[in-house]
């Protein structure tokens, strides 16, 4: 099936990102797990900032070594400005702001119970109940609920032009639209009604409810779970709301959904079926990163031909164990050029934006200001084969002229 997943025919056959988000004051950054959805999200913070906006970069569990390259606190759980010197000292400049936080899970949660209780004490009761405790950490779902949550708090406060949201590191992407629901569905008691509600099923079903709580959180106090039902009950109707208007800026034409994903297989079709699944829910991609790309050449194919070549300048040995490399590397590439055209083909992209494989994971500010530069800037000519492709090299061209199914 082919999707159509951008919203603006306009934006479709833009082939620059900085273009293609040059209206979007939400970018969230989606995928499966560990494909570069945080390195993505710094980098794409970067390079809106660097065109001259007030960017907030949201990350969630980033690497420690990442984090401490932008100056990201622990605490604080509030946007920090990052030292446009840092940036600078490597060859960036900044025309516009960038901040950044790490997300504190418990502490979001804290401040929306504190935000949405009716009084100051069912806050506290809340708070301090330890049914309550292990939700707002263990529960599946807290992090995404909570994400969407400090994401729907910054856009509101107006305080920046754009924010960039990171999303947590769940196995499918589809987690992150689903969990909230789920988590609601908990809070709303719904799992959980036979434990309150005085019907004749009230027992039984207090039972297997209470099993099936007590397997998620842990907790097995039946006397802590009632109240804080009860407490939470005050609170619905204010996390209704606040999903409703969270949903609504999902889907706003001005929140652009960049998905994320390696060249493996499990992440590409994770990435296609939730480009659907967007598409589906009337939200709106404005774009495929493919992470982790490996460019070869052809001629690097053979490793007898290449170890051949190299061996009269090299040594055999020496020369042998080059062809070999360079024959793995490019099978790899080959491995590449397909996920490109097969995210190509089922997506009606044709250019997904690349980032290629670093011999070294991303950690500091040097490796990330040449992310960008991949992602944003030195556009090469155009290619003759495609000349609409603007500066991209249309990859998936690419991929077909080597003859590759
Ligand atoms: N293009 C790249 N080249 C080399 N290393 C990379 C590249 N992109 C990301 N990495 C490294 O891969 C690891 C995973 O990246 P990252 O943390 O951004 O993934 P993620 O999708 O956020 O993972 P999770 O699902 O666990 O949150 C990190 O160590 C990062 O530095
Ligand atoms: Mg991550």
């Amino acid at each position: 099936m082919t999707v159509r997943h951008r919203p603006k025919r306009e934006a479709a056959a833009e082939l620059d990102l900085a273009a293609r988000l040059a209206d979007a004051s939400v970018v969230i950054c989606a995928g499966a797990g560990g494909v570069g959805k945080t390195t993505v999200a710094a980098t794409v913070g970067l390079g809106l900032a660097a065109t001259g906006r007030r960017v907030a970069v949201v990350t969630i569990d980033p690497a420690r070594r990442l984090a401490e390259a932008l100056g990201l606190p622990e605490l604080g759980n509030e946007p920090q400005p990052v030292e446009p010197a840092l940036l600078e000292s490597s060859g960036l400049e900044l025309r516009g702001e960038l901040h950044a936080m790490m997300l504190d899970v418990k502490r979001t949660f804290d401040e929306l119970i504190e935000l949405l209780a009716p009084a100051a004490e069912t806050a506290r009761a809340i708070l301090a109940n330890p049914v309550y405790r292990q939700l707002s950490t263990a529960v599946a779902g807290s992090q995404e609920y909570t994400a969407m949550a400090k994401l729907f708090e910054l856009e509101r406060s107006g305080a920046f032009d754009a924010i960039v949201l990171d999303t947590p590191p769940s196995r499918n992407a589809i987690d992150f639209l689903e969990a909230p629901d789920r988590l609601l569905a908990f809070l709303e008691g719904r799992a959980a009604a036979g434990l309150l509600g005085p019907t004749g099923h009230a027992a039984r079903a207090a039972g297997i409810v209470f099993a099936a709580i007590r397997r998620i959180t842990g907790v097995a106090l039946l006397d802590d779970l009632t109240t804080f039902f009860r407490l939470v009950a005050e609170l619905l109707s204010g996390f209704h709301e606040r999903a409703a208007a969270v949903r609504e800026l999902l889907a706003d034409p001005a929140t652009a959904f960049l998905i994320v994903t390696s060249p493996e297989r499990g992440p590409v079709e994770e990435a296609i079926y939730f480009a659907q699944r967007l598409d589906r829910g009337g939200l709106h991609s404005r774009g495929l990163i493919l992470n982790r790309f490996h460019a070869g050449s052809e001629d690097t194919r053979d490793a007898a031909v290449t170890a051949a070549r190299l061996a009269p300048a090299l040594g055999t040995e020496l020369a042998a164990k080059v062809g070999r490399s360079a024959a793995e590397f490019e099978q790899l590439a080959r491995r590449d050029r397909l996920a490109m055209r097969r995210l190509a083909d089922a997506l009606d992209e044709p250019a997904p934006f690349r980032l290629s494989d670093r011999e070294a994971d991303v950690h500091d500010i040097s490796a990330l200001v040449e992310l960008h530069r991949e992602l944003f800037g030195d556009r090469r000519e155009p290619s003759p084969e495609r000349p609409e492709a603007g500066g991209r090299e249309p990859v998936d061209a690419k991929a077909r002229s080597h003859g590759h199914p």
